[in-house]
Formats: C-alpha cells, structure tokens, sequence
C-alpha cells in the first residue's frame, strides 16, 4: 500500500462498461493532512466521468433479472446531474431508451450533454415541492407508469444503488489499502454510497469510522451530530446535501459529520487542481475540505479515504471561473472605497476585453460574441479611451450603412463619451444610465474600466442586509 503501484500494461476492454469502476488511488501529498494519510479515489475516472456509473450499471442489470425491464425496453428517472449522465450512458451500450426527467433550472450544457449522450430530456418545473404533481420525480413515476415497457429507477429508493457500492467500491477501497483503513469520508446525494462503503467497510473492522461531508443547509449534518431535524436551507454544490432522508440512506452506519459551507467547498476544489492536478466537481471540495478536517483533528496517524466522485469539467464556467466566483462573493476583491467598485471587469486587473481603434469591425463582432458582452471600450495606443462600441452601432454599421466588415472599429464607434472620475457620485452614475449610455471611469493617466447596468444592480443587491 505504501510503495506507488505501476500496471506494467493497460488493458484492453471489448466493451465501454467494463472500464467501470476499478479506479485508481492518489495520496494526497500537498496539503495538509495533519498526521494522518489521506487517499482520494478517483471516480471522475469512470468513462461517464462520475461515480454514477457503477449505479447505472447495477440498477440496470437488478431489473433485467427481475425481468421488471426487457430487452430494447425504456428507462426513466428524475434526475439534475450525473445519474441521468450514466444511465444514458450505460442505457445506450445495452440497447436502451433512456428518458431524464429535470428539473427547469437545470443549465444548458447539462440537457445538451444529456442529449448528445442520447437521453430524450423531458423538462419539468423546479418551482414545485414533493408533492406537487409536477415535481421531477413525480412526473418521471407518471411517466414510466404511462409508457409500456418502461422502468422507473427511483436510485433514492432502489436498492441495487446502494448494492453497487457494497459489492464494488467498498471492496476496492479495502483490497487497495490492503485493510488499513481508519476512516471514510462521503457525502448523501441518495445515500448509495456511504451506505453500501460504510456497510462493508464496517463489516471488515467495525473501528473503521464513516464520515458524513454535507453542505451546510441541508438537514443530514444536525440530524447525525444531535439528532436533530432543521427546515432545509439552499447550497451549491451538486450532487449531495439532502432535504429529506433518502429511503436507502442508512444513517446507522454513519458516525459523525461535517458541516461545510459553499465558500470553503469551492475554494478547496480550486486548491485540489493547484497542488495535486486533479480537476474535479464542486462536491469533491466539501469532501476533500471535511476530510481535510478530520485528518487535522487527529492525535494519530490514520489512513483516511475520501472520492474524487465527479469530473471538474462541467464546472469550468462556476466554480474555476473567477468572475463567477467574484459575483458569488467567494472571492474577495480590492476594495477601493469610490465608485471603481462598482466596476465588474477591472482594466487593471486585466479582467476586461477591449478594442483597439484599428482593428476591423468583424473581429469586434467576433469578439462580442465570444465573450458575451455587449459592448466594448476602445483603448487608443496611450490606453486611454477613443470610443465605445456596442451592439447598436454594429446593427447600424451591418444594416444601415452597409458597412465593409473590414473596415476598422474607429470608423464605427460612438465617439461621444461619458467620462467620470473615480471620486464621482452615484447619482452622477444613475444619471448617464437614464440617458442610455454607459459611465467610463478613467482619470487623467488611467482608464479603469465601464459601469453598465447591470453592476449597479450587482452593487446595490450587495448593500442589500
Ligand atoms: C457529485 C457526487 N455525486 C454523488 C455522491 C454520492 O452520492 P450518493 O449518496 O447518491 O451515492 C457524491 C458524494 O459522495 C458526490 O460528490
């Protein structure tokens, strides 16, 4: 267990659903650990990119055998994240139509991806509770009773998900620490896997503990450490926190937990990339951040096993965006104490994108597009500002004036400029809003960067108690 282990040579599968499960380890070496070892387990590296796959391929197989599901028949389940992503997955290799059931707030990239893996997406409303008869779950239930030959898989109620852990990765944890496990840490999304890992690691030593992470607002945390039940609250993370106790959790297995707020769940994703290279899920940090705890409250050395459940890809425009990240208010800006704070995208940060009075007016377009703004400041060689080009003057320029999209931006941008100083009012700031145009803040030497709108509702919804 201790020396790094070296497949001579990497198999070759015949099939995508025998790469599931059997992930690799990691020791995690650059953070700090207190006097204990702490693994992670990467499940990210599941061809479905998540944990979820070992469920899919369980729940699948447990109702073929109960002839509950026939060959080419129809897979239903409500889902937001990675279960829809590995029954899709799996669903294809066996020949199956899967349908996912969302929720409407789900993101774009979510349902695209679950298209293009060949789910049918059916959306339902995210403004209904449990039981409203519009809620995801209870329209995938409909749904599968309605369709001949179809299985609702239910993974909070399905047996086979918790089964899945028990058989698969609980074995793999303790055959690669060679049984020298002291605790394992996890989090509740339907309460497969701590049940299932927690089960069977507990069979084997029943010293071993089974740490719950949850994100701070949903109920498991206080009803583990106190016995106590709370009015559920909202989180970020995906994939784990409970408003309910799933039907397969079992809470006896679990021996303390872990509160852990979004903040400090995200940082310590981002830290995970840069010290150890591993790009993971938003959930991942409040596993890794309540397993990091738990090694540091040590008085002895114990080897400690956390999951890497998920890919940190889907995320790439939350959690490793540093501009989302800075509207959340996970990431602390300067404060400059004049109306620079309310600037979004800071020049000196480097953090906007502007135009140079030269280039053609396709590129600006292009460039509008690429990076979803509506308009651009346009920076002369001494950086100071020429103009402003935004999306009317380009319709104009496109339609109006049948204008040559070679031709340079300076011939297209609004050279009448609103100009403040840092030290201007708010009121100075509203007042050019109301005229249509927006607030360029600059001085003599220096240009800092546009107040739009929207900043200063941002601005305003943070003085908000
Ligand atoms: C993204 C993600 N999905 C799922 C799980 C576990 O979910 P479940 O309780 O459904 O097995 C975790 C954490 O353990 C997770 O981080």
């Amino acid at each position: 267990m201790t020396e790094t282990r070296h497949a001579r040579t990497a198999p070759i599968y015949g099939n995508m659903l025998e790469m599931i499960g059997n992930t690799p380890m990691l020791e995690v070496t650059r953070m700090d650990t207190g006097p204990c070892r702490l693994f992670v387990k990467m499940e990210s590296m599941n061809p479905g990119n998540s944990i979820k796959d070992r469920i899919a391929v369980s729940m699948i197989e447990a109702a073929e055998s109960k002839g509950l599901l026939k060959p080419g028949g129809l897979i239903v389940e409500a889902t937001a994240g990675n279960t829809g992503l590995a029954l899709a997955l799996v669903g294809s290799q066996k020949g199956y139509t899967v349908v996912v059931v969302v929720p409407d707030k789900m993101s774009h990239e979510k349902i695209s991806h679950l298209k293009a893996v060949g789910a049918e997406v059916v959306l339902s409303r995210s403004d209904v509770t449990k039981e409203h008869p519009d809620y995801y779950q209870n329209v995938a239930a409909r749904l599968a009773a309605s369709r001949p030959g179809a299985f609702y898989i239910n993974q909070f109620a399905n047996a086979a998900n918790r089964e899945a852990h028990y058989t698969t990765t609980g074995p793999e944890i303790w055959a690669q620490l060679e049984g020298k496990v002291d605790a394992f840490v996890a989090g509740v999304g339907s309460g497969g896997t701590i049940s299932g890992v927690g089960s069977y690691l507990k069979e084997q030593d029943d010293s071993i503990e089974i740490v719950l992470a949850d994100p701070t607002g949903s109920i498991l945390e206080p009803l583990v450490n106190e016995g106590r039940e709370v009015e559920p609250g909202s989180w970020i993370v995906e994939g784990i926190g409970e408003d309910f106790v799933p039907d397969i959790l079992e809470l006896e297995v679990v021996d303390k937990a872990y509160r852990i707020d979004d903040r400090d769940a995200l940082l310590t994703a981002r830290q995970l990339l840069r010290d150890e290279g591993v790009l993971a899920g938003s959930s991942v940090g409040t596993l890794l951040c309540a397993a990091l705890r738990y090694c540091r409250e040590q008085k002895e050395a114990k080897n400690v096993v956390t999951l890497i459940c998920d890919h940190g890809a889907k995320y790439l425009s939350k959690m490793f965006n540093d501009h989302w990240m800075t509207d959340q208010g996970f990431i602390e800006r300067t404060k400059h104490g004049n109306i620079r704070d309310l600037i979004s995208r800071r020049h000196l940060d480097g953090e906007d994108f502007t135009l140079e009075p030269g280039e053609p007016l396709a590129q600006a377009v292009r460039r509008m597009r690429m990076y979803d703004v509506s308009q651009m400041a346009v920076l002369d060689e001494h950086g100071r500002v020429a103009g402003i080009l935004d999306e009317s003057d380009v319709l104009v320029a496109l339609t109006g004036r049948k204008a040559d999209p070679h031709s340079p931006v300076s011939e297209f941008m609004t050279r009448k400029l609103e100009t403040i100083t840092p030290d201007a009012t708010l009121e100075k700031v509203l007042e050019i809003l109301e005229d249509g145009m927006v607030a360029i803040v600059c001085d003599e030497d220096q240009y800092y960067g546009l107040i739009t709108r929207i900043d200063v509702i941002h601005f305003l919804r943070e003085q908000l108690p």
